[in-house]
Order: structure tokens, then sequence, then C-alpha cells
């Protein structure tokens, strides 16, 4: 039996060899946003996960859009050098395509990393202002931020684009836009978080203004053949923030764009609301967008299991499932799904020996 999880998928220029992603996920672990050996030590162990591409985690495209002091930025000639110097090792030494998420952290920035807390910086920590598309903060105890004005939208675009440029430089092979979990894009989406009432708030075609007029000045800059997508809310979670009607309308605007790919995630709007925790919560959703808007896309959620993610691409409920924690508890999670499913997978020739021949004995005796 021949496995969906397994099979290629050609996403613009991208050949992927099976359509396992590991999801985006922040390390905290930077210096003033340039990655170091953690991070070659944490991408270099899921370049070899079996995953057909990793997606690194946010990177910022402004210093003060970061989320924590630790995290990634893609802002200055130092922070693409130690990023290139990261991938160029994980690509030479994994069997992954590398992917990066870029973002701006809007009203969650200046925050502490979850070891430390997870709230608001405290005053002797260096905070900073942040900003968003309205003067609210994202919980008790949050920083209030500076409601966005024209030039910071012009600033932040701009940024956006100058950051793209330099993952082409590094020489990832996909982009995508953080527009999920609260942050900037996502704030202005949200009827939660953003109460403007000029042309950027208000109708979902206004609160989209901005996301989209970001989303089409990197469009022009990213060479067809390089996928370019977003990682968009399919729910707000709460009756009066985003649902899955407007995640349709959300991709549909993207794809629009030229977007190559949507990734349905969901929830982080306000402190408050909690997602479900039923294991592949997003899934309906992403049917939802994949099947109304017919662009590829992706989903993630407590997929956990093999089983679980194959039905998921072989239902066509998805075109490519994305993973995190699972990853960081079995980075070989990519072989072990190849083996409950009878499929084939690349490992480097140093672990060879790992592959199927490994169970065949255990197999004959059963
Ligand atoms: C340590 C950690 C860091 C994360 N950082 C990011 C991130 O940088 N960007 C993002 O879109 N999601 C981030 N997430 C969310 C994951 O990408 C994923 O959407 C979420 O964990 C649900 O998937 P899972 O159930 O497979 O873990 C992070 C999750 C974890 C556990």
């Amino acid at each position: 039996m021949s496995s969906a999880l397994f099979s290629p998928h050609k996403l613009a220029g991208l050949e992927l060899a099976n359509r396992i992603v590991v999801s985006p996920m922040c390390q905290y672990s930077g210096n003033d946003g340039c990655a170091n050996d953690w991070h070659l030590m944490h991408l270099g162990m899921l370049a070899n996960s079996g995953a057909a591409l990793v997606v690194v985690e946010a990177t910022h495209v402004e210093r003060h859009g970061r989320i924590t002091h630790g995290c990634l930025g893609l802002y200055s000639d130092d922070n693409e050098a130690a990023l290139e110097r990261v991938i160029a090792q994980c690509r030479h030494l994994g069997t992954a395509r590398f992917g990066i998420q870029i973002a701006h952290s809007g009203r969650k920035g200046s925050s502490q990393r979850p070891w430390e807390g997870g709230g608001a910086l405290p005053r002797n920590d260096d905070p900073w202002q942040t900003i968003a598309a309205s003067p609210i903060p994202f919980g008790n105890n949050w920083h209030t931020p500076r409601e966005v004005t024209e030039d910071d939208m012009a600033r932040v675009q701009d940024a956006f684009v100058r950051s793209a440029k330099r993952a082409l430089n590094i020489g990832f092979d996909a982009i995508e836009l953080h527009m999920a979990h609260g942050y900037l894009m996502h704030g202005f989406m949200s009827p939660i978080s953003n109460k403007r009432t000029d042309q950027y708030g208000g109708s979902l075609d206004n609160r989209l203004r901005f996301p989209l007029s970001v989303a089409r000045a990197v469009r022009a800059v990213v060479p067809k053949g390089i996928p370019l997508g977003a990682r968009i809310t399919g729910s707000d979670w709460r009756e009066d923030g985003l649902r899955p009607d407007d995640a349709v309308i959300i991709a549909r605007a993207l794809h629009k764009e030229g977007f190559d790919f949507i990734c349905v995630s969901s929830g982080g709007i306000a402190g408050d609301i909690r997602n479900p925790t039923t294991p592949g919560y997003n899934v309906p959703i992403a049917e939802r967008v994949k099947k109304e808007v017919g662009v590829p896309t992706r989903t993630v959620g407590l997929i956990i299991k093999p089983e679980q993610a194959e039905e998921i691409v072989a239902k066509g409920q998805a075109d490519m499932v994305s993973a995190a924690r699972v990853f960081l508890d079995d980075p070989h999670w990519g072989w072990h799904a190849a083996k409950a499913l009878g499929a084939e997978v690349r490992r480097p020739p140093q672990y060879a020996r790992a592959g199927p021949k490994l169970w065949a004995p255990a197999a004959a005796k059963a």
C-alpha cells in the first residue's frame, strides 16, 4: 500500500519528498536577533528528521518586532550572516529543505522568554514600546501597544520586504509570513484586537488592507519559483472573533495576491482564550480552505500519530501536515512514521544502518 503522507509534492518550483513539515518553533535563544550554535544543533537535528521541509522559527523583521530579547530577526547584516552560517550547514548535512517564517510580534512583543515567565518584560529588563492595530493590551498585565500609524505601516512593510530579500540571499527554499497567533498581522485581521475607525478597521476588507499590502509587497520581490505562503488563523475561538468563514476569505485574498500555500493554524489572539485540545483541531478548517479556495494547504495542531497524518493527506483534507512538539519529543518522527506506514524516507548515509533492514529480523520473527 502506498502512503499519501510520503508521496512527493510540488510547491511552486520546490519539489518536496513528502508531505511532512516541521512547524516553526521559537527557540528564544538568539543574540540581538542572531542565530547561534543552539540553532545549528536544533535545526541540524530537524534537518534529518524525515520531514521534507523544516520551517525556521518566527524571524522578525525589526528589532522591536521581536517577541522576546532571544527571538531571531532578519533586520541586520549580522542577523543575515549568522542565519546563513546555520542554514548552509543544515542544508549541506541534512535531507530536508528549509523554509523561514518572517514575522512581527505586534502587541505580543516585549515579553519574557517562556521559561522566565512569558509575561510582559518588567521595567528592569529593557522593555520596549509595542505597536498594534489598536492600543489594547493582549491581556492583564501586558504592555499597552501604541496604535500603528501610516508611517509605521510603511516602515513595517518595508522591513518585511527587506527581510524577505535577506531570506532569499540566505538561500531559503520557501518563505511564509506569520499572519496568525495574535501577532501584528493577525492583530489587524481580528475584530477582537482591531477597533480602528479608519480604512484599516471595521469591515473584514478594511482589516485585511494592511496585511494584504504587506503580502503584495513581499510577493513582488520573491521569485515565482520560490514558494511564498502565509500561516493564518482558522478561528479566534471566540464568538466575536475570526471564524472559519473568514479564514476562507483571507486565504482566497492571499491566493489572489499570488501566494502559493496557506498554513491553517488558530488561536493566540488574546490572553484569556484557549485552543481546543482535540487531535487535529484545525483540520476541518484547513479542509474548507483547501476545497473552497483551491490553494495548496497545510495544517497543524495536535497531529501526533502517523496514521492520523496519513488520513489527513489521503482524505484530501490538507496537502501537507505540520507538527511542532512531536518533533522535539522525537526528532526522527518522520522515520518512525515511514516505518509505521511502510514507506521510504531518506536518511543521511551515516545513519543508513538504522533503515528498514534493522527491523526486518523482528518482522520475520513476528
Ligand atoms: C516551542 C514552540 C515554539 C513555537 N514557535 C512558533 C513560531 O515561531 N511560529 C509559529 O507560527 N508557531 C510557533 N509555535 C506553534 C507551533 O508551530 C504549532 O503551530 C503548535 O505547537 C501546534 O502544533 P503541535 O500540536 O504539533 O505542537 C511554537 C510552538 C512551540 C511548542
